[in-house]
Protein backbone atom coordinates (compact mmCIF):
# COMPACT_ATOMS: atom_id res chain seq x y z
CA UNK A 1 0.00 0.00 0.00
CA UNK A 2 1.34 3.52 -1.20
CA UNK A 3 -0.14 7.04 -0.66
CA UNK A 4 0.03 8.62 -3.87
CA UNK A 5 -0.74 12.05 -4.60
CA UNK A 6 -1.78 13.25 -8.16
CA UNK A 7 -1.90 16.80 -8.32
CA UNK A 8 -4.04 18.15 -11.41
CA UNK A 9 -2.78 20.67 -13.91
CA UNK A 10 -4.54 23.73 -11.97
CA UNK A 11 -3.18 22.62 -8.57
CA UNK A 12 -5.64 20.28 -6.82
CA UNK A 13 -4.69 17.44 -5.05
CA UNK A 14 -6.10 14.35 -4.48
CA UNK A 15 -4.05 11.71 -1.75
CA UNK A 16 -5.36 7.60 -2.02
CA UNK A 17 -3.91 4.83 -0.90
CA UNK A 18 -3.28 2.66 -3.70
CA UNK A 19 -3.31 -1.12 -3.23
CA UNK A 20 0.67 -2.58 -3.98
CA UNK A 21 0.50 -4.61 -7.46
CA UNK A 22 -2.04 -2.17 -9.16
CA UNK A 23 -0.56 0.41 -11.42
CA UNK A 24 -0.09 4.13 -10.40
CA UNK A 25 -2.76 5.03 -13.53
CA UNK A 26 -5.09 2.26 -11.80
CA UNK A 27 -4.77 4.17 -8.36
CA UNK A 28 -6.14 7.31 -10.43
CA UNK A 29 -8.78 5.33 -12.45
CA UNK A 30 -9.99 3.99 -9.18
CA UNK A 31 -10.24 6.76 -7.80
CA UNK A 32 -11.86 8.57 -10.47
CA UNK A 33 -8.85 11.21 -10.20
CA UNK A 34 -9.38 13.53 -13.62
CA UNK A 35 -6.10 14.12 -15.82
CA UNK A 36 -5.09 10.74 -16.17
CA UNK A 37 -7.05 9.13 -19.26
CA UNK A 38 -5.59 5.88 -20.27
CA UNK A 39 -7.23 5.28 -23.16
CA UNK A 40 -5.36 2.06 -23.73
CA UNK A 41 -6.33 0.36 -20.59
CA UNK A 42 -2.37 -0.25 -19.18
CA UNK A 43 -1.06 -1.76 -22.50
CA UNK A 44 1.85 1.26 -23.36
CA UNK A 45 -0.02 1.52 -26.44
CA UNK A 46 -1.40 5.13 -25.92
CA UNK A 47 0.38 7.74 -23.87
CA UNK A 48 -2.75 8.92 -21.99
CA UNK A 49 -1.56 8.14 -19.07
CA UNK A 50 1.51 10.66 -18.88
CA UNK A 51 2.44 12.48 -15.66
CA UNK A 52 5.59 14.45 -14.16
CA UNK A 53 7.22 12.75 -11.65
CA UNK A 54 8.91 15.38 -9.23
CA UNK A 55 12.75 14.50 -9.88
CA UNK A 56 13.76 13.50 -6.54
CA UNK A 57 11.05 9.93 -6.73
CA UNK A 58 11.88 9.97 -10.69
CA UNK A 59 15.02 8.04 -9.09
CA UNK A 60 13.65 6.09 -7.05
CA UNK A 61 11.02 4.75 -9.51
CA UNK A 62 12.29 1.27 -11.58
CA UNK A 63 13.80 2.31 -14.87
CA UNK A 64 12.01 3.38 -17.83
CA UNK A 65 11.75 0.66 -20.26
CA UNK A 66 11.95 0.57 -24.13
CA UNK A 67 8.64 0.57 -24.97
CA UNK A 68 7.86 3.20 -22.97
CA UNK A 69 10.29 5.79 -23.88
CA UNK A 70 9.08 5.04 -27.05
CA UNK A 71 5.62 6.31 -26.36
CA UNK A 72 6.53 9.23 -24.25
CA UNK A 73 7.14 10.47 -27.70
CA UNK A 74 3.91 10.98 -28.18
CA UNK A 75 2.88 12.20 -25.15
CA UNK A 76 2.36 16.10 -24.66
CA UNK A 77 5.14 17.97 -23.72
CA UNK A 78 7.36 15.01 -22.42
CA UNK A 79 10.18 16.42 -19.98
CA UNK A 80 13.10 14.31 -19.96
CA UNK A 81 14.15 12.99 -16.13
CA UNK A 82 10.20 13.47 -15.15
CA UNK A 83 7.97 11.89 -17.62
CA UNK A 84 6.44 8.60 -16.99
CA UNK A 85 3.64 6.61 -18.35
CA UNK A 86 1.51 5.80 -15.30
CA UNK A 87 0.32 2.12 -16.63
CA UNK A 88 3.75 1.06 -16.16
CA UNK A 89 4.91 1.93 -12.80
CA UNK A 90 3.70 -0.77 -9.81
CA UNK A 91 2.75 0.30 -6.80
CA UNK A 92 5.37 -1.43 -3.69
CA UNK A 93 5.31 -0.07 -0.36
CA UNK A 94 8.56 1.94 -1.57
CA UNK A 95 5.93 4.25 -3.77
CA UNK A 96 4.60 5.54 -0.57
CA UNK A 97 4.73 9.25 -0.89
CA UNK A 98 5.19 9.37 -4.04
CA UNK A 99 3.98 12.71 -5.44
CA UNK A 100 2.90 12.58 -10.05
CA UNK A 101 1.66 16.03 -11.45
CA UNK A 102 -0.69 16.20 -14.54
CA UNK A 103 0.36 18.11 -17.64
CA UNK A 104 -2.15 20.21 -19.21
CA UNK A 105 -3.76 17.97 -21.17
CA UNK A 106 -3.33 14.24 -22.55
CA UNK A 107 -1.84 14.87 -26.25
S1 LIG B 1 -2.68 3.68 -20.37
FE1 LIG B 1 -2.06 3.75 -22.45
S2 LIG B 1 0.08 4.05 -22.30
FE2 LIG B 1 -0.56 3.99 -20.24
Amino acid sequence: MAKITYIEHGGKEHVVDVANGLTVMEGARDNNIPGIEADCGGACACSTCHVYVREDWYEKLPAVDPMEEDMLDFAYEPKPGQSRLTCQIKVTDDLDGLVVQMPEKQI
